[in-house]
């Protein structure tokens, strides 16, 4: 649990609401989290679909998992402690993109379903759409793919709590989209997310 130190503080009203900003941007702000396994390939859609949907004339933004540890969450390590905040720095920083009118994409593996809640909970209360993506690649195909060589350093214990193998990952009970990498190029998937997008309401047309 985050313990509160900010006391004597006031909440500044902006002069621009977020309608304003999405008719500036003729898009709808939302958050597209994306979870699953080390090397299920949540990076990977998320960055292609970022460049699909600036292509066709979009605003998005991927925060990545490994791109933010180099800098806002460079003093978080792996432990439980550590990722439940990185989790809930990144929520709340997806939640500021997405109120500023961001397709806001999010690559961590998130593994504990608490937190993935909690950063549903601040988008819900703030009335924008949280689009829970499960990246769900079997534990054997991303140890196959291991393009960092992690899954063998963990098997071999020269790194600890590696989820996939020895630290855990509770997987979405209910996600919007159930993506599977295993079976579907990039490019059906960004098909499929940007089908999700154009009959939610985010976009406007598929161009
Ligand atoms: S999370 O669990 O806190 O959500 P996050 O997505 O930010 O993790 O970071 C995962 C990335 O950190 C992996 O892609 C991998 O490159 C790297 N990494 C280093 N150590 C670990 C570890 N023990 N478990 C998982 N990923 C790790």
């Amino acid at each position: 649990m985050t313990k509160i130190k900010a006391t004597n503080i006031k909440w500044h009203d902006s002069h621009v609401n977020r309608a304003m900003r999405e008719e500036l941007l003729k898009q709808k702000g939302c958050t597209i989290w994306l979870t699953g396994l080390p090397a299920s390939g949540k990076s990977t859609t998320a960055f292609t679909l970022e460049h699909e949907l600036v292509r066709m004339g979009y605003l998005a933004y991927v925060l990545d998992g490994d791109n933010i540890r180099h800098g806002l969450n460079k003093n978080l390590g792996f432990s439980p402690q550590d990722r439940e905040e990185n989790i809930r720095r990144v929520g709340e920083v997806a939640k500021l993109f997405a109120d500023s009118g961001i397709i806001t994409l999010t690559s961590f593996i998130s593994p504990y379903r608490r937190e993935r809640e909690l950063a549903r909970k601040i988008h819900d209360d703030a009335g924008l759409k949280f689009i829970e993506v499960f990246v769900d690649t079997p534990v054997d195909v991303c140890r196959e793919r291991d393009p960092k060589g992690l899954y063998a350093k963990a098997q071999k214990g020269i790194i600890s709590g590696f989820t996939g193998v020895d630290a855990p990952y509770e997987s979405p009970i209910n996600p919007e989209i159930v993506l599977k990498t295993a079976d579907n190029s990039p490019k059906n998937i960004v098909t499929l997310m940007l089908d999700y997008l154009y009959l939610n309401g985010c976009i406007s047309e598929k161009i």
